[in-house]
């Protein structure tokens, strides 16, 4: 996984998925429209398309992420557009969890990446303040063979995990939009 987006670091802002980001931050923007005291989480954040504009808003932003060299390309414009309230860390937390909690946590298409769904919403749990809200945007299943999620299924999973206020809208529609298949992008949100 680390090398898959390592050797595509330099690429990753293509304008699909600068779209789809920037969908998935307007969209955590309306939902929570005063960022001003807020500190957050971009867990597999990449190269930053989404936590630079909500850095500019939010008390602060730490982006966590397994691959170098995505969080290089994050740097890269972090520094251009001179942000300072931003903390990169090249960390896989499922092993080595932070001691820190956050007001949000946003996890934006990553979580399909990841084996153990009930440990990754518990550790995203643990990471969430009282009343700290998740977004999880990611891909809809829409066959038997390809990889995404059931929103009522992730949802129940979310509500086992101990969140509450779950709720879950679509993003996009297209019919090659993951893995060439036709999927939704959706957002979920959940407080713990
Ligand atoms: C499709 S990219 C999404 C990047 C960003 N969230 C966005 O929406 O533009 C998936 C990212 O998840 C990261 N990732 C995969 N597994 C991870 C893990 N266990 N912990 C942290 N990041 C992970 C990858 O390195 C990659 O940067």
């Amino acid at each position: 996984m680390k090398e898959h987006f390592n050797h595509r670091a330099e690429l990753f802002d293509s304008p699909k998925n600068t779209f789809l980001a920037q969908l998935v931050y307007q969209q955590i923007k309306r939902q929570v429209p005063d960022l001003s005291g807020k500190t957050v989480l971009d867990f597999g954040g990449g190269t930053g398309l989404i936590t630079l504009p909500l850095a500019k808003d939010a008390k602060s932003v730490t982006l966590v992420d397994i691959a170098d060299k995505m969080l290089d390309q994050a740097r890269i414009k972090a520094k251009k557009q001179e942000l300072q309230n931003l903390t990169f860390l090249c960390r896989d937390l499922l092993a080595e969890p932070l001691e820190d909690t956050f007001d949000l946590i946003i996890v934006s298409r990553v979580l399909h990446h990841l084996p153990d769904l009930d440990k990754t919403l518990a550790l995203f749990h643990r990471h969430l303040k009282d009343q700290g809200q998740l977004f999880i945007a990611d891909y809809t299943k829409t066959s038997k063979s390809h990889h995404g999620f059931i929103i009522a299924d992730l949802e129940e999973d979310l509500r086992q995990g101990g969140f509450s206020d779950i709720k879950s809208q679509i993003l996009y529609s297209s019919d090659h939009l993951f893995l060439w298949n036709p999927s939704q992008l959706f957002l979920t949100s959940a407080k713990k």
